[in-house]
C-alpha cells in the first residue's frame, strides 16, 4: 500500500452514464441526469467537505460545481490543473472569494498564471513536479486542509487515474435510460484500463434504486487504501 494512501479524505466518485458506460456524447454533451437524479446529486455534495474536477471537465462544462436545494453548503471546488490553464474567466475562477476554491497544479505551471489565479481569491497548491497532478500528494494536501470526504465528478481521465490509484472508496453511478456509443466517447473511466478481468478493481454493491427514469447504484470499492477520518 502507499504510504500516502494512509493519510487522505473518504472519495466517492459520482457520475452519470449511458447504459453502454459513455459519460458524454463524442461532441461533449454530458447533461444526462434526471431532475430526480440531480436532487440526489445536490444532496450528496452537500454531505462532502470538497468535490474534485478534471482540467477537461472543467474547459467544456465550465461547472459551478456549486450545492443547489440544500441551504447553506460550499465544499471546497478542486480543479486538478497540472500546467494552471483553467481561464480565469471560468466559472470557479470569478466566483472563488465566494466558494473556496482549490487548483491542483505541477511545478511546470507558469509562475505568472498561478499569480493571476491567487490574485482572484484561488488556493493554489503545486502537488509535485511531474508532467500531472501527483493525486496522493493532493490528497494528503487536502486532507490536512480538514477535507475528510471528497466527490469525485469526473471525467473519465481523471477517474481512472483515482480509481487505479487505489484512492476511491465508494462509487455511485445514476444509469440513464439511454445508448450513446461512439468509439472516441468519454467512458466513466478512461486510461490503460486492466489487461485482464481478474486485475480490474474489485467492488461491491450497496444498493440499487430508480431516481425518476435513472437506476442508481452504489458499490463500495474492495481494497482501496485505507482512508484516514
Ligand atoms: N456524465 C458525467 O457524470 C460527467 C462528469 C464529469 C465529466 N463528464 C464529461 O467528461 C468529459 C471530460 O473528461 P476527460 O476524461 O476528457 O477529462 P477529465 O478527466 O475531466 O480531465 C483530465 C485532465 O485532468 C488533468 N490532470 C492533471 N493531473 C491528472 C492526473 N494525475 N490524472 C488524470 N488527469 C489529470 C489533465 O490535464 P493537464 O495535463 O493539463 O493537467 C487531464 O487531461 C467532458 O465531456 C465532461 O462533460 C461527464
Amino acid at each position: 500500500m502507499p504510504v500516502a494512501q494512509a493519510f487522505r479524505p473518504y472519495v466517492i466518485l459520482n457520475a452519470a452514464m449511458s447504459l453502454d458506460g459513455k459519460i458524454a456524447t463524442p461532441t461533449g454533451d454530458s447533461r444526462m441526469s434526471s431532475a430526480a437524479d440531480m436532487r440526489r446529486v445536490h444532496r450528496l455534495r452537500a454531505s462532502v467537505d470538497a468535490i474534485v474536477v478534471g482540467l477537461r471537465t472543467l474547459l467544456v462544462d465550465d461547472p459551478k460545481l456549486t450545492v443547489k436545494f440544500v441551504e447553506g453548503y460550499k465544499p471546497y471546488r478542486i480543479i486538478v490543473d497540472s500546467h494552471a490553464r483553467t481561464p480565469l474567466a471560468s466559472y470557479v475562477v470569478r466566483t472563488a472569494r465566494d466558494v473556496p476554491t482549490i487548483i491542483a497544479v505541477t511545478s511546470t505551471a507558469q509562475r505568472k498564471r498561478i499569480e493571476a489565479l491567487r490574485e482572484r481569491g484561488v488556493t493554489v497548491l503545486v502537488c509535485g513536479k511531474g508532467p500531472q497532478v501527483s493525486l496522493t500528494f493532493l490528497l494528503r494536501r487536502v486532507r490536512m486542509l480538514g477535507i475528510r470526504r471528497m466527490l469525485l465528478e469526473g471525467g473519465g481521465t481523471l477517474n481512472w487515474s483515482m480509481v487505479s490509484n487505489s484512492l476511491v472508496d465508494e462509487i455511485s453511478v445514476a444509469i440513464t435510460p439511454r445508448i450513446l456509443g461512439g468509439t472516441g466517447a468519454i467512458s466513466l473511466v478512461g486510461g490503460t484500463g486492466a489487461p485482464r478481468v481478474r486485475d480490474g478493481v474489485k467492488l461491491k454493491l450497496l444498493s440499487s434504486a430508480r431516481y425518476g427514469p435513472d437506476l442508481v447504484v452504489r458499490y463500495k470499492v474492495l481494497n482501496p487504501g485505507p482512508p484516514s477520518h
